[in-house]
């Protein structure tokens, strides 16, 4: 018994002694609240310091935590599985999806995945071979916040309180009904990085989604691993390893048009705010240090009303003059230092942050790399990053090693800083090592056409694997997701696309795709793709014009060589002309030894075949199989008229609109303004349309309802006083649309004014008698329908064209009874506008494209382009809507879109039109093989070469 006793005092003693170490060196009782307050702290400080990324076990996961119970696993059959891997692999044979994941690939046993039960409900789908690739990961998107048609009370891309706004949150704005999600899905998109805009320097916290709708129907329910401190469901997110978490930056012309900044004041803000949170995270580190020592004195709690001012000034808001306010930060004694408001930007500094900095010159980047350095934070990705292809060697320097580069393909020179953006910024950057992502900036870009992005790059020179990977794995490793999503791999997510054809092939559309293991398309509209479509295009060579764009900074000459006397091109495979107002096919004989020859003098062609008499000649120029086809025509973008579309100074400007309620400018002349008289020649725009093999373009002055007489123009002209213009007054333009200076009705009122009236304008006349067109600028169908009934009681004839014409599907019929010409600007359809809402998406959504659908009702149809720097790529426009269009729309009707059809609509006689060739090396004009190496104008009376 006394031994008993004494056993349990011997006991009570180490208990005591235990205690006492664990507490020290507080001698004192310590409360079970206070030790509850200890612990917390404690997990506070662990979870500041914990790594954050996927936990080491998560590979282990048998189910997806996105899985939808019920879903029946599918078995994808006889599939050409690009894998997304580092190498160029390409396995052939079966995926199985099941639990959410990517169960097998390759040869699948299936016993060994699935129980009996889930056997019976095993869909198997065959896809006869056709290509496979992992979801399309979208980098930068504002789906969901931004919103699509645009409309003014739904756009929560960018908070204008202040420049810097770490704590916001895309999530906050997440609107799950946009038109774009299905869109975007139909592209093959799976995931999406939801960036705030670029309004601001920090404009807040960003999100990863994954583009399907939820049983849910919440915002929160399309997150992908989303960091646990958001609270979806209450647990503590100390109780779980940080997750990735995402941020947007912005530094140049964006932040600096909103507030009144410049690049100075932009990088002062950024400091201030890193200022900011380092001096929060070094108080974290002291503190935690003190009391992972045990020295809760030093970190005793006071008074509950005492708070210790810590020295921070924070700008947070600028009030209504513009004048920044300070906000000071405040922690209670004895807390764990912490502020909601920098709590992100504290975990940027920790490194648990994937940083996307939206920057596009030398100037800002370099900034943003200092910066980085200064407070050793790394940075995912550059976004738009024009120049970054100019500074490989910056990039490196950034704290961490180089970020991804995440850039457009052709979409550039809207401002200074966009303005020496390089189509070969992709293949340069992979030449350095530097990670490339090929991303939408959607609505920007429309993110359903982000694999076409890549397979530009890939045009352009980037390899195709690397093109590939722009758009999946890279991007994915740029999110920090790398480990689940942008790879076909087992113990992935089940994100896979189905494609009509080789992902990098001209036009290539989904036939299904999969997301978490669900199919996202109802019923899927697939076109059948020519053979040649199923492989990798064998890309032109481009070395010399990547070479160009470094060594001229950005800014390489685009000017043609001109040959005035005779060059011979060899190897010609086809050759097409204009003759009788038609673009037809001419037989190209093969001499004996094997090609064919065309002979060019003063830019006309004097002998086709054999032309062994030919000899002496200056030039000879080798199209490797290729083509010979006129020149296309490009409307409805303000190109020869707008420079850099942004910047007033180096544009034509806006006419008066006259139906708005500020007084026109006293005029002197001519009140309908004529496109003529404001042309400039050799932009960048221009020329590399001309080197696209578009040689004739027709602008309108740009306005609001009344905009003008539009002219045609040859763009590779020197000046507008040598064989510039093709016909000064072509014809009429208006604009008539919803939300413009004055109701719909009015602007039918003055319409029908001008017509019905008398006087005015010689063009007026001509429009009145039927000899000019009318060109409407419209997009809805209602008031398409209105057009044609003013049409309809129009005594005489009216030569009527709409443009735009987004919605004109719904009355195709009538328009072609009409006799009305349609001009198709947005050949890749997107409901920018409520006018533009009910677009015909074309495949896989619906079977026909807009194109297609007003073929087939007898419409003359023409296809035009909406922005300058898109003229060049018509050739690629017009050869998607024939490549979707199941043979429907074969080669000559495909030119008459860009050439015959579309002079007609514009009041141009196709008899009259220089008869200007381009010729193609390595390929046809529709695709992705080849590229323009001279232009011949008999009207110039000169070949003009660009090797
Ligand atoms: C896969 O599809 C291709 C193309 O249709 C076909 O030639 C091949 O035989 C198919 N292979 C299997 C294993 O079904
Ligand atoms: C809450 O979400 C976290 C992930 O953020 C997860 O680990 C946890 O299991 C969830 N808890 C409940 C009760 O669903
Ligand atoms: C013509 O070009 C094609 C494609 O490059 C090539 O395969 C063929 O050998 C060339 N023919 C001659 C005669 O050079
Ligand atoms: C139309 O009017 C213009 C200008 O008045 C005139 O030059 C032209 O001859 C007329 N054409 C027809 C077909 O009446």
């Amino acid at each position: 018994m006394v031994a008993h006793r004494y056993q349990l005092y011997l006991l009570a003693i180490l208990l005591s002694l235990a205690l006492y170490q664990v507490s020290k060196p507080l001698p004192t009782h310590v409360s079970p609240a206070e030790q509850a307050r200890r612990a917390d702290i404690l997990a506070r400080c662990a979870y500041a310091k914990a790594p954050a990324g996927p936990p080491p076990t998560f590979h282990a996961r048998q189910q997806s935590d996105r899985y939808v119970r019920g879903t029946n696993p599918v078995l994808v059959k006889n599939a050409t599985i690009w894998t997304g891997g580092d190498v160029d692999e390409v396995v052939r044979g079966d995926v199985l999806l099941a639990h959410g994941l990517i169960k097998a690939v390759g040869v699948v046993p299936l016993d060994a995945y699935l129980t009996g039960a889930e056997m019976v409900n095993l869909e198997v789908v065959d896809v006869g071979g056709a290509w496979m690739t992992p979801g399309i990961v979208d980098l930068h998107s504002h789906i969901g916040v931004g919103s699509s048609p645009e409309l003014n009370g739904a756009d929560d891309t960018n908070s204008l309180k202040a420049p810097i706004l770490p704590w916001l949150r895309s999530i906050d704005g997440l609107n799950t009904h946009d038109a774009s999600y299905e869109l975007a899905r139909s592209g093959g998109v799976t995931t999406a990085q939801i960036l705030p805009g670029s309004a601001n320097n920090i404009g807040g916290q960003a999100f990863v989604i994954k583009l399907r709708d939820t049983q849910e129907r919440s915002p929160s329910g399309m997150l992908l691993e989303p960091p646990h401190t958001l609270s979806i469901n209450g647990s503590s997110h100390l109780n779980n390893p940080p997750r990735w978490r995402h941020m947007k930056h912005a530094c140049g012309e964006n932040p600096s048009r909103v507030y009144s900044q410049n690049r100075m004041d932009t990088q002062w803000n950024f400091r201030r705010a890193y200022d900011t949170a380092r001096q929060i995270r070094d108080a974290q580190d002291a503190f935690c240090a003190r009391v992972e020592d045990g020295r809760w004195d030093a970190v005793r709690r006071m008074d509950e009303d005492v708070v210790r001012r810590m020295d921070v000034d924070v700008t947070t808001e600028v009030d209504g003059d513009g004048v920044w306010d300070d906000w000071s930060h405040e922690v209670a004694d004895g807390e764990f230092p912490e502020d909601l408001q920098w709590e992100a930007l504290v975990d940027v500094l920790r490194g648990k942050v994937k940083l996307a900095v939206h920057c596009y010159e030398a100037v800002d980047l370099d900034g943003i790399v200092r910066l980085s350095n200064e407070f050793k934070f790394p940075v995912a990705s550059f976004h738009h990053a024009g120049e970054t292809y100019l500074v490989p060697d910056l990039l490196k320097k950034t704290w961490g090693g180089a970020p991804s580069i995440a850039l457009f393909a052709s979409n550039f020179r809207k401002k200074r800083e966009a303005y020496r953006s390089s189509e070969f910024a992709p293949r340069v950057l992979a030449e350095h090592g530097i990670p490339v992502v090929m991303k939408s900036d959607h609505p920007v870009v429309n993110s359903r056409y982000l694999l076409h992005e890549a397979a530009q790059a890939h045009y352009y020179g980037l390899d195709a694997s690397l093109a590939l990977q722009s758009v999946t794995s890279t991007p994915a490793a740029a999110l920090g997701m790398g480990h689940r999503i942008g790879s076909i791999r087992e113990g992935y997510d089940a994100d896979i696309v189905v494609w009509d054809s080789h992902p990098l092939a001209l036009g290539a559309t989904p036939q299904q795709v999969y997301i978490d293991g669900i199919p996202q398309i109802k019923s899927s509209h697939v076109s059948h793709k020519p053979r040649s479509s199923h492989c990798a295009p064998n890309t032109p060579d481009f070395d010399a014009e990547a070479a160009a764009a470094v060594s001229h900074v950005g800014l390489p000459p685009l000017e043609p060589r001109a040959l005035a006397g005779r060059a011979i091109f060899v190897n010609v495979s086809s050759l097409w002309t204009r003759a009788g107002g038609e673009v037809v096919e001419v037989e190209v004989e093969r001499e004996a030894a094997g090609g064919s020859l065309v002979v060019v003098e003063g830019g006309r062609i004097v002998c086709i075949g054999s032309c062994a008499s030919y000899g002496g000649t200056v030039e000879t120029i080798d199209l490797k199989g290729g083509s010979i086809v006129p020149g296309l025509t490009t409307y409805g973008s303000p190109i020869g008229l707008s420079e850099i579309r942004l910047e007033a100074s180096t544009n034509d400007g806006s006419v008066h609109d006259p139906l708005s309620a500020s007084p026109a400018p006293p005029m002197i002349g001519d009140t309908i303004i004529r496109a003529v008289d404001g042309l400039q020649f050799g932009g960048r725009n221009t020329l590399l349309a001309y080197r696209g093999g578009v040689t004739t373009a027709v602008s309108a002055p740009t306005g609001s309802f009344l905009q003008g007489i539009s002219t045609a123009f040859a763009v590779g002209a020197p000046n507008a006083l040598q064989h510039a213009i093709v016909k000064s007054d072509a014809a009429l333009h208006v604009a008539i649309g919803h939300g413009g200076s004055a109701s719909v009705s009015t602007q039918i009122a003055a319409l029908r004014g001008l017509l019905f009236g008398t006087g005015g304008d010689e063009i007026l006349q001509r429009v009145r008698n039927g000899s000019a067109p009318l060109v409407v600028a419209v997009e809805s169908a209602d008031i398409m329908s209105t057009l044609l009934r003013l049409k309809a009681t129009y005594p005489g004839a009216l030569a009527l064209t709409f443009a735009g014409a987004a919605e004109a599907h719904l009355i195709a019929d009538e328009i072609a009874q009409a006799g009305v010409s349609v001009v198709v600007t947005s050949n890749k359809p997107y409901p920018w506008t409520w006018d533009q809402r009910r677009i015909l998406a074309g495949p896989p959504i619906t079977e026909e494209g807009l194109v297609a659908r007003l073929l087939r009702a007898g419409v003359n149809v023409g296809v035009g382009v909406v922005d300058e720097y898109n003229a060049r790529n018509t050739r690629f426009e017009v050869a998607w809507t024939a490549l979707e269009s199941n043979g429907r729309i074969d080669k000559a009707t495909a030119l008459a879109l860009a050439t015959t059809n579309l002079e007609k609509a514009l009041g141009l006689s196709p008899e009259r039109m220089p008869n200007d060739l381009i010729a193609y090396q390595g390929g046809d004009v529709f695709g992705f093989e080849s590229k323009v190496v001279a232009v011949m104008s008999e009207q110039m009376g000169r070949t003009d070469v660009f090797v």
